[in-house]
């Protein structure tokens, strides 16, 4: 097939772009940034440089490379500030994923694509109530914290119109696998606590699992949404001193509620005490899919023991 990746020079794109090309598809990667073009061809894609917010270079692209197949794996999260206010932070990914799926969808409609598979997120959508660990069914959070709803909302959209259109959204788990994760530096740095009983549940996902799971999405039938996540939800008081010491880090701190309110806001409280996980056995069970690193108790390792001060074992590959 030719597979058309819109945001090839990301985290997940440069893992997804060699697993494709491995399965016989040819690619067109896109990238954004001015001297990425070489690390998009190095893959093995074609690389083109594209603006997602520019609708009639969207259209333009892809009717003229004439793909079968559009991936969307388009974010603005490097070097992005986590803020107290999520909205802010996101505001350029959220018009990606509101903007940036329309045209890319509009553009796709004209070129007679057949398939279209969208990045969308599990972690910290789901319904803070009930069980654990929340399913595809289950109602996504109907009252986001302030600061959090317009990137609620624009996740919402992208899941909505990718699948009105008969296409496929993945719900990711926080990704992992690079040494420039976001976590690394927060934890390491002992600036990631425990807040109140870290109860909150978290869902992972090794990039090169998620890349994985988007091969397989592509060569599958029908729309759906899909959590991709590992096989281990768990609270932040389990996996955090884990995630410490992979990176040869001090362990977490612990703070009050009302402390973790007050320094990085509502929304953090919440990630910290009440969110909730996914489940991936829709993906497993539809898909196909089987993961390399099933939990990440494995997978921190496997990814950062390379990169701790002590360096214990050899980690996978590093961005
Ligand atoms: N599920 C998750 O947990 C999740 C999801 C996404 C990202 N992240 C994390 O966020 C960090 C940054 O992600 P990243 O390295 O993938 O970088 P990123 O800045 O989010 O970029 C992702 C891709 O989108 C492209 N892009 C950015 N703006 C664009 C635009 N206006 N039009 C078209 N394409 C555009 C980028 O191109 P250029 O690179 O050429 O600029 C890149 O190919 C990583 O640590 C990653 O793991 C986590």
């Amino acid at each position: 097939m030719r597979v058309f990746v819109a945001g090839a020079s990301g985290a997940i794109g440069i893992r997804l772009v060699p697993q494709l090309v491995d399965q016989g598809h040819q690619v067109i990667g896109t990238f954004r940034s001015p001297g990425n073009a070489e690390r998009v061809r190095a893959l093995g894609a074609e690389a083109i440089a594209l603006d997602l917010l520019d609708a009639r270079a969207v259209r333009k692209a892809v009717l003229e490379t004439e793909p079968e197949a559009i991936v969307h794996q388009a974010t603005a999260l490097a070097d992005v500030r986590i803020s107290r206010n999520l909205d802010r932070s996101f505001a350029p990914t959220n018009r990606l994923r509101t903007e940036g799926t329309d045209a890319l969808l509009a553009a796709g409609r004209e070129a007679g694509v057949r398939r279209f598979v969208a990045q969308s997120f599990a972690s910290f959508r789901y319904a803070r109530e009930g069980g654990p660990v929340k399913t595809e069914d289950d109602p996504l959070d109907p009252t986001p914290v302030a600061g959090a709803r317009e990137t609620n909302a624009a996740m919402r959209y992208l899941d909505q119109a990718v699948t009105d259109a008969g296409g496929i959204a993945l719900r990711y788990g926080g990704f992992y696998g690079a040494a420039n994760d976001g976590l690394v530096g927060p934890v390491r740095k002992r600036h990631f606590p425990i807040v109140g009983n870290g109860g909150g549940i978290s869902s992972f996902i090794h990039l090169d699992d998620a890349a994985a799971a988007t091969v397989l999405a592509l060569e599958h039938y029908g729309a759906g949404i899909y959590n991709i996540v590992d096989d281990e939800p768990a609270p932040v008081r389990e996996w955090l001193p884990v995630l410490a010491s992979a990176l040869g880090a001090k362990p977490p701190r612990h703070v009050p509620r009302w402390l973790a309110r007050l320094v990085a806001g509502e929304g953090a409280v919440m990630m910290g005490t009440e969110s909730r996980g996914a489940s991936n056995a829709k993906a497993k069970r539809e898909l196909g899919w089987s993961l390399r690193y099933p939990s990440w108790r494995q997978g921190f390792v496997a990814a950062y023991a390379s990169t701790s001060p002590t360096g214990r074992t050899q980690g996978s590959s590093a961005r």
